[in-house]
């Protein structure tokens, strides 16, 4: 059964945690979805794991709509939100509302997140307005890297704890059906999932969150560099997996091992023969 708005809400109710990871193309939505997590987050994360950025700011309005085009196609139960990248809401409300809205005709996401406390209440006002459901993101929001002077843990003195509290709240109220709490301290993080009636989905965000979201690639230790950062659990080494098999592929076509028989169509010899004769050419026997 496909997840939507009001499933998910009733997993907090219910006290059941919600999955999501994050996926960028059909082939991995199609592996997520089989897997039976609950949502997809196209993430622009892909900025830095799809195209090899060092943040998530070059990241366009069209690279998004792409990779959630890809994913919506293999997400058939999953519930798929799409990543409003960097300046595609902050400039106005009818950027917001306008490149919202593509993510669901263009995309076929079932929501947008957006990153921000009380200032983008009235973006997430008017999406929501526009029948577009809204995920929230909280505490270290990557788009804001440089105002913040890099990736660090959020909220952890009394003024910007008071603020993220304050933020949670304002867009409960504006609307957003879901928050993304990013690298927020486990206990602020509980306190402010306790008081919210929405679900709150954690990362680096401690277990008392609603529930969890990881970046596919950290969590299958997929990582070129291998920095590993302390909220990431490896779940399974698939990039040590990867390695291994396009080495052995490799070995295998330089040694002449790859194709083998098995691997191989096969031609009726007689026609072979007037062929090679044609072509003044001997033993072509692969
Ligand atoms: O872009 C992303 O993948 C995200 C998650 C890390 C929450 O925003």
């Amino acid at each position: 059964m496909k997840k939507t708005v009001p499933s998910l809400l009733k997993m907090k109710q219910d006290g059941t945690k919600i999955s999501m990871v994050t996926a960028y193309d059909y082939t991995t939505a199609s592996l997520v979805d089989a897997s039976g997590i609950d949502t997809i987050l196209v993430g622009d994360s892909l900025g830095m794991t799809m195209m090899g950025y060092p943040d998530t700011l070059s990241v366009t309005m069209d690279d998004m709509i792409h990779h959630t085009r890809c994913v919506t196609r293999g997400a058939e139960n999953t519930f798929v939100i799409g990543d409003m990248p960097f300046l595609s809401y902050q400039t106005s409300i009818e950027d917001a509302v306008y490149n919202a809205g593509r993510f669901m005709k263009e995309g076929r996401a079932q929501a947008v997140k957006l990153e921000g406390g009380a200032k983008v209440c009235p973006h997430i006002r008017a999406i929501t307005d526009a029948s577009i459901p809204v995920c929230a993101h909280l505490g270290l929001t990557p788009q804001s890297l440089n105002a913040f002077g890099g990736f660090k843990v959020q909220g952890k003195n009394e003024k910007t704890a008071r603020q993220l509290i304050e933020d949670a709240h304002a867009i409960e109220e504006a609307g957003a059906f879901m928050v993304v709490l990013e690298c927020v301290p486990a206990r602020l993080a509980a306190l402010i999932s306790k008081s919210l009636s929405i679900p709150t989905i954690g990362i680096g965000a401690g277990s008392g969150c609603d529930g969890q979201v990881l970046v596919y690639q950290d969590l299958l230790g997929m990582t070129p560099g291998g920095f590993k950062p302390k909220f990431v659990k490896v779940f399974a080494d698939i990039g040590e997996q990867m390695k291994a098999g396009f080495r052995a592929y490799d070995e295998e076509v330089k040694s002449g091992a790859f194709p083998s028989e098995e691997h191989t169509f096969r031609i009726d010899d007689e026609l072979m023969a007037k062929l090679e004769s044609e072509n003044h050419i001997e033993g072509s026997q692969a």
